[in-house]
């Protein structure tokens, strides 16, 4: 597949089989990650792997949206150092861009992956800074529950003319 499929392909998997994803794909989604651009190339990620079911239950109470955790198996927290950041406020853009990176990864891999918003929602920042013992200035832009897919998904188009503009609005 190209990369031009590859990216109309992605699409948010929320229901997996029970096979193992193995520790070398979850590094190749990371390497991923962390290709992505940033402000300055300031690169202000770091990244909590999930493996562990009771963490993942304690994620599932504070974040509503998030029972395919009962079935994956990995959560990756997207998180940022707000003290590596040279271009304040962009941690935001950087976090995302890496978790888009992290996902399109995880689709080339032959993996099912969705993004679970987390920023700027308070209750599931504070939920999940707790749970996973983040340090003061480390905030968790999204997490990303991974497994191998227990059902295809078809691709989505969703481009629309009347959304594009010539030179001007
Ligand atoms: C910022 C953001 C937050 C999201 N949060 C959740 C979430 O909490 N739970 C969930 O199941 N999906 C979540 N999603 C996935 C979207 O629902 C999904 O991307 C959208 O419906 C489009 O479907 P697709 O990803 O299959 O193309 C989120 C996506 C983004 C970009």
């Amino acid at each position: 597949m190209d990369a031009y499929e590859l990216l109309m392909t992605r699409r948010s998997i929320r229901s997996y089989t029970d096979e193992p994803v193995s520790d070398e794909d979850v590094e190749k989604v990371l390497r991923a990650a962390m290709a992505a651009p940033s402000a300055g190339n300031q690169q202000p990620w770091h990244f909590v792997v999930v493996r562990d079911r009771e963490t993942m239950d304690d994620i599932m109470n504070v974040h509503p949206y998030s029972s395919m955790l009962e079935q994956a198996e990995v959560c990756i927290a997207v998180l940022a150092d707000l003290a590596l950041e040279k271009h304040k406020g962009y941690w935001v853009q950087d976090a995302s861009a890496a978790t888009q990176n992290l996902l399109l990864a995880a689709h080339a891999l032959g993996l099912g992956a969705v993004w679970l918003g987390v920023h700027p929602v308070k209750e599931r920042e504070e939920g999940v800074k707790a749970i996973l013992n983040l340090p003061e200035g480390v905030e968790c832009l999204s997490l990303v529950a991974i497994g191998h897919p227990a059902e295809p998904a078809g691709p989505a188009d969703r481009y629309d003319p009347e959304r594009v503009h010539e030179e001007t609005w």
